[in-house]
C-alpha cells in the first residue's frame, strides 16, 4: 500500500497485520461453531437500521468533496454494535459501534476496495481511543489480558485508565456521539475525522437494572416515537502537530477546530428485530476500505485494518458458507 505524504510506516507493521489475524480467527474458532461464526470484534449488533443520509446544500466549498460534493440523499445502512469480540449482555460496560453504509456511491474506489458502490463510515463511542498505535492494538489482541496489562502499565501508563474510561453503558446508541478516530483524506490535500452527534427528539431513560438486550428494546421505544436522527459532521485537520494522524490516541481538539455538519443521518420507524434483518447484519460488511478515493482513511491503524477486515470478513463468510454481499 503506498503511503499518502501524511503517513508514516510504524516498524513492523506487514508482521504485526499477520500475527493480530492469526489471533482473531485462533479466537473464533474457540468462540464460534462452523456455520455461526461472528464478527472477531463488535459481534453483537444492537440494531441494524436502514438509513437515509442526506447531504446538506449549504457546505463549505472546501468540504464539497467525495459523497458531500452535491446534495442529496443516499440510502444506507447503520449497524449499531457492542465493542466485544463475543456476544455479551449490554448492561456490561464497553466501547460501542456506529458504523454507516451508504449505497449508490459512484466514482472511483480505493483499489483495496471489493464494494464499487458504496462508502462506509465506522465510528466509536470514544473521539481517541488509547490504543493509538498498532503495537498497542497487535499487544491487546495477542497478548493474555494479564501480559497486556503488566506491559502496558510500564509503556504506556495510561492506556489502562484510558481504556478503563471508554467503556460506557448508554441508556441507547441513539442517544451518544460516535467519532471516527482513524483520519481520512478529504480529497488530495486536507485531513478530517468524521462524528456523528444524537439530534433526535426522544431520548431513552436511563436505568439501574438493565436487561440482557435493553438497548435493543430501547431503539424500539425510541422509533415507537418517532426517528433517530444525528448530524454528520467533518472535522479539519488545521494543526499537524496537535492533530496527529499517526497517533489515534491523541484526541484532535473541537475548539481549536469545530466540527461541521454536513449531512443527516435519519433512521425512521422500522422493524428491525427480524430473522432476516439479522441475518443481513451478520452478511453486510463494514470496511474502511469501502471508501472513495477522496475520502480514503489514512494511517498506519486504518492501513492494518483496511488489510484485517477483509481478510476477517471472508474467513467469516467462507467458514460460514456464505457468499458476502454489500
Ligand atoms: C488494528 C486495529 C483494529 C483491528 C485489528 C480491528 C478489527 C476488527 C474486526 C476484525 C472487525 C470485524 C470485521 C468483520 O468481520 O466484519 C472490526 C469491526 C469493527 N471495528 Fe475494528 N479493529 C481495529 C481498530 C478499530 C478502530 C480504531 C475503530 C474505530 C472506529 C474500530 C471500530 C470498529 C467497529 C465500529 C466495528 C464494527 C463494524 C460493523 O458494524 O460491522 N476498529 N474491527
Amino acid at each position: 500500500m503506498e503511503l499518502t505524504p501524511y503517513e508514516q510506516r510504524e516498524p513492523d507493521e506487514d508482521e504485526m497485520i499477520v500475527a493480530m489475524i492469526a489471533a482473531m480467527k485462533r479466537q473464533q474458532e474457540s468462540d464460534y461453531p462452523p456455520g455461526a461464526t461472528g464478527r472477531a470484534a463488535h459481534a453483537k449488533h444492537t440494531a441494524l437500521l436502514e438509513m437515509s443520509f442526506a447531504v446538506h446544500e449549504d457546505i463549505p466549498a472546501h468540504l464539497r468533496v467525495g459523497v458531500f460534493a452535491e446534495p442529496r440523499v443516499y440510502q444506507g445502512y447503520l449497524r449499531f454494535s457492542n465493542g466485544n469480540g463475543a456476544p455479551q449482555p449490554d448492561g456490561i460496560k464497553d466501547l460501542r459501534g456506529a458504523a454507516l453504509k451508504l449505497h449508490g456511491v459512484d466514482g472511483e474506489h480505493i483499489p483495496e476496495s471489493d464494494e464499487l458502490d458504496t462508502q462506509d463510515f465506522i465510528l466509536l463511542n470514544t473521539p481517541a481511543i488509547p490504543l493509538g498505535t498498532v503495537r498497542l492494538f497487535t499487544d491487546v489482541i495477542t497478548l493474555s489480558q494479564a501480559k497486556f496489562a503488566a506491559r502496558t502499565a510500564v509503556s504506556h501508563p495510561h492506556v489502562l485508565a484510558g481504556l478503563a474510561k471508554a467503556v460506557i453503558t448508554p441508556s441507547s446508541p441513539a442517544d451518544i456521539p460516535y467519532w471516527s478516530n482513524v483520519a481520512a483524506l478529504l480529497g488530495p490535500d486536507q485531513v478530517v475525522k468524521y462524528s456523528i452527534v444524537p439530534t433526535s427528539e426522544y431520548t431513552s431513560p436511563a436505568r439501574e437494572k438493565h436487561d440482557d438486550n435493553f438497548l435493543g428494546d430501547h431503539l424500539e421505544q425510541h422509533l415507537a416515537q418517532g426517528p433517530v436522527t444525528f448530524d454528520f459532521k467533518i472535522q479539519l485537520r488545521t494543526d499537524p502537530q496537535s492533530m496527529p494522524v499517526e497517533d489515534i490516541a491523541v484526541e484532535w481538539s473541537e475548539t481549536a477546530s469545530v466540527p461541521v455538519t454536513v449531512a443527516t443521518v435519519i433512521v425512521q420507524p422500522q422493524p428491525f428485530r427480524t430473522a432476516a434483518r439479522n441475518s443481513l447484519a451478520e452478511e453486510l460488511a463494514f470496511s474502511p476500505a469501502h471508501a472513495l478515493v477522496e475520502h480514503r482513511p489514512i494511517g498506519a491503524v486504518a492501513r492494518a485494518r483496511i488489510a484485517i477486515y477483509a481478510q476477517m470478513v471472508s474467513w467469516r463468510h467462507d467458514r460460514d458458507g456464505r457468499t458476502g454481499t454489500a
